[in-house]
């Protein structure tokens, strides 16, 4: 514990209904105590601005770019028409310095998404343009606190200037870890919850390349929601993997006594600290969350789409427009070959809209991949090393040789960016996009 006692993120100002402005520039933070970080900043700081819509109500979000190179928004997790999704090239023009674009989109689903750049990722991501974005559910459940916590480990120096964000030697391998572990910005931060009270804690892994190991030492802290999707019941949380892009809602009860704490950690490293707080609250207990209407799928009538996502043997940088860049891994025998306006690439599947397919995601790599689709929520059904009681993800993390199939109802007509969401491999090979017509 370090003794400060953060409120939760400031929220977007809302002016007329669900109506924000982000302003996309570089700024100076502080992330390390003493140091100043040359950040690229949502609205001048760091945690950015969480953004609260409401399910089944439009949200409209101006983006202004201030930053010296182009930029565009995208909304992880939402399923919205194309054209908000935030991909240059495949569905808008980049927003250019200068520019500003407005979002709007109506949120089918409730939960926790995020927002992050589609654009210079590795540098964009990694150097603060992430943010939370919580769709509240048309009828609000029951709990007493609700907390988000973004997970980021900053590649930072004791000064807080940058170190490198990433190397070819680690693009090839795990990625590119970050040095300081933060929530919301600070190094394992403690919040108040009222005693006894029914708490919603949201993770968010923001990070370019961590894979958090969530824990609790709280035996009964329960996982309500996976990326973003209540299950259908609720389990209770032991160690739980979380990958770049993916989120995790769990739900506890506060102890009932003032000056008690809950921690929840990163294998054994302090994440984040609950401690309680003076309520009258007694004998609360998790509501339950409503389902979203993900479309189910007709595993009867499902075609098999089959994914290997491998090393590529090509080590060799390639050089283009003066800039090296490396194929490190490749899907279906692919690399990402890059987009420009004049150039996008065949789509690495195409998917008759609305029928069912089953991806089959084959892992031939030692590493591990978080695969992650735009504009659909995959059902996981299977894996080839662990038992799975079917969820929802946007987000499905593969172990090293492991092979997991998901289905989903192509519904969505477009074409949606599938990729890797560790920011160094969908730069060094493993993006594509799948077309839906
Ligand atoms: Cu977080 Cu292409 O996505
Ligand atoms: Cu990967």
């Amino acid at each position: 514990m370090n003794g400060t006692l953060p409120r939760i993120v400031l929220a977007a100002q809302p002016s007329a209904g669900f109506d924000y402005e982000l302003i996309v520039a570089p700024a100076n933070v502080n992330i390390v105590p003493g140091g100043s970080t040359p950040a690229l900043s949502f609205n001048g700081g760091y945690p950015s601005p969480v953004i609260r819509a409401k399910q089944h109500q439009p949200v409209r979000i101006r983006v202004v770019n201030q930053l010296n190179e182009p930029t565009t928004i995208h909304w992880h997790g939402m399923r919205i028409p194309i054209g908000m999704d935030g991909v240059p090239f495949l569905s808008q023009t980049p927003i250019m310095p200068g520019e500003a674009f407005d979002y709007e989109f109506t949120p089918p689903d409730a939960g926790t998404f995020w927002y992050h750049p589609h654009m210079n990722s590795v540098e964009q991501l990694g150097k603060g343009l992430v943010g939370a974005l919580i769709v509240e559910e048309a009828e609000k459940p029951d709990f007493d606190e609700d907390l988000v916590l973004c997970m980021k480990n900053w590649h930072i120096n004791d000064d807080g200037s940058f170190t490198a964000l990433t190397t070819p030697q680690n693009a090839f391998r795990m990625g590119t870890p970050g040095r300081v572990m933060t929530i919301n910005g600070q190094t394992s931060p403690t919040y108040e919850v009222p005693a006894g009270g029914a708490i919603r804690v949201r993770f968010l892994n923001v990070d370019n390349t961590v894979v958090y190991m969530v824990n609790s030492t709280d035996p009964d802290a329960q996982i309500i929601a996976i990326d973003g999707n209540p299950i259908a019941q609720a389990v209770t949380l032991k160690q739980h993997p979380m990958a770049p892009g993916m989120r995790l809602d769990l739900g506890v009860i506060a102890p009932s006594k003032v000056g008690e704490t809950i921690t929840f950690k990163h294998k054994n490293n302090p994440l984040v600290t609950l401690t309680t707080v003076a309520s009258h609250l007694e004998n609360r207990s998790l509501p339950k969350l409503p389902l979203n209407p993900i479309p189910a799928p007709d595993l009867d009538n499902a075609e098999t789409v089959k994914f290997a996502f491998e090393w590529n043997a090509n080590i060799t940088p390639i050089k283009k427009d003066g800039k090296v860049s490396y194929n490190f891994w490749a899907m279906n025998r692919r690399s990402w070959e890059g987009m420009s306006k004049g150039h996008i690439p065949a789509p690495l599947a195409t998917l008759e809209r609305g029928k069912t397919y089953i991806f089959e995601l084959s892992n031939l790599t030692q590493y591990h991949h978080p695969i992650h689709i735009h504009g659909h929520t995959f059902t996981v059904l299977h894996s080839n090393k662990k038992d799975i009681i079917p969820f929802h993800s946007d987000t499905v993390l593969l172990g090293k040789n492991e092979i997991v199939t998901a289905a989903l109802v192509a519904d969505n007509p477009g074409r949606w960016m599938y990729h890797c969401h560790i920011i160094e491999h969908l730069k060094t090979g493993f993006m594509s996009y799948i077309e839906v017509t």
